[in-house]
C-alpha cells in the first residue's frame, strides 16, 4: 500500500510531466530556476515588495507553490523566529533547492513539504493569517479547485491570501472565467481583474 507522501509523489510527477509536455511548460520551468533568474527578477519584482503589506511579526503564513523560495525567505524573514512559515511544493528538486537556501540563511522557521497544494492537510483548519499562491493556480494542470479549498479551510477568519497567475490561457491552466469564478468564492480586497491578475483576499463573511 502506498503512503500518502508516495501518493502525492506519484501524482506530483505525473502533473509535472504533463505540465511539461503543455506550451507552459518552457516558461513555468524557466521561473522555477533558482540563482540566476531569481536575480534578474529581484530587479522587477522583489519579494519583500509583494508581501511586506501583508505580513506581520509571529505569524502563521503558508507559501503554496513555493518553487525555490523566490518568496519563502522573505516571508520567514518577516514573521520572524515566533512566526512560521510552510513551503509547499510538488517539485522535490525546488523544494530541496529551498532547504538549502533556508539552511544557509540560518532560517529555523521553515516547514518544507513535497505535496501538491490540492493536500495540505498537515495545516490545521483556520491557522494561517497569510497564503501566498504567487504563480500557483496557473501552474497547475489539475486539482485547482482543491488547491482554492485548501486555502479557504486554512485562512483564519481575519486572514489573507495573495492570487497570481504568472500567465493566463494559453501559457497558463488558469482562463478569465475560472478565475473569476475563484475570486467569488472569496471577499476580494485589492486587485481581481484578469488583465492585472493578481487578487488579495479574504473569507466570504457568512
Ligand atoms: C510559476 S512557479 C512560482 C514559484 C514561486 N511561487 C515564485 O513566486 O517564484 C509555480 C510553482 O508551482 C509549483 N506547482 C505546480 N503544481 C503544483 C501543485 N499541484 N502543488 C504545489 N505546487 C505546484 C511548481 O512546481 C512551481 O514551483
Amino acid at each position: 500500500m502506498k503512503t500518502s507522501q508516495e501518493k502525492h509523489k506519484v501524482e506530483g510527477e505525473k502533473q509535472l510531466e504533463d505540465q511539461t509536455k503543455s506550451k507552459a511548460s518552457r516558461w513555468l520551468w524557466l521561473r522555477r530556476s533558482p540563482a540566476l533568474l531569481d536575480a534578474l527578477r529581484r530587479l522587477f519584482e522583489p519579494p519583500k515588495r509583494l508581501i511586506e503589506p501583508y505580513v506581520k511579526d509571529s505569524q502563521v503564513v503558508a507559501d503554496l507553490g513555493c518553487g525555490s523560495g523566490y518568496c519563502t525567505l522573505a516571508l520567514a524573514e518577516l514573521v520572524g523566529s515566533e512566526g512560521k512559515v510552510y513551503a509547499v511544493d510538488l517539485d522535490r528538486k525546488c523544494i530541496r533547492a529551498l532547504e538549502k537556501r533556508a539552511n544557509k540563511s540560518g532560517y529555523r522557521n521553515i516547514e518544507v513539504h513535497a505535496v501538491s497544494a490540492a493536500d495540505v492537510s498537515f495545516i490545521k483548519d483556520r491557522s494561517v493569517d497569510f497564503v501566498l499562491a504567487n504563480g500557483l493556480l496557473c501552474s497547475m494542470a489539475d486539482n485547482r479547485q482543491s488547491a482554492v479549498n485548501e486555502i479557504k479551510r486554512i485562512l483564519k477568519s481575519t486572514g489573507q491570501a495573495y492570487l497570481s497567475l504568472g500567465f493566463g490561457l494559453p501559457l497558463g491552466f488558469v482562463g478569465q472565467a475560472e478565475w473569476e469564478k475563484t475570486l467569488e468564492e472569496f471577499r476580494v480586497e485589492q486587485g481581481g481583474s484578469y488583465k492585472e491578475k493578481w487578487a488579495v483576499v479574504s473569507l466570504r463573511k457568512e
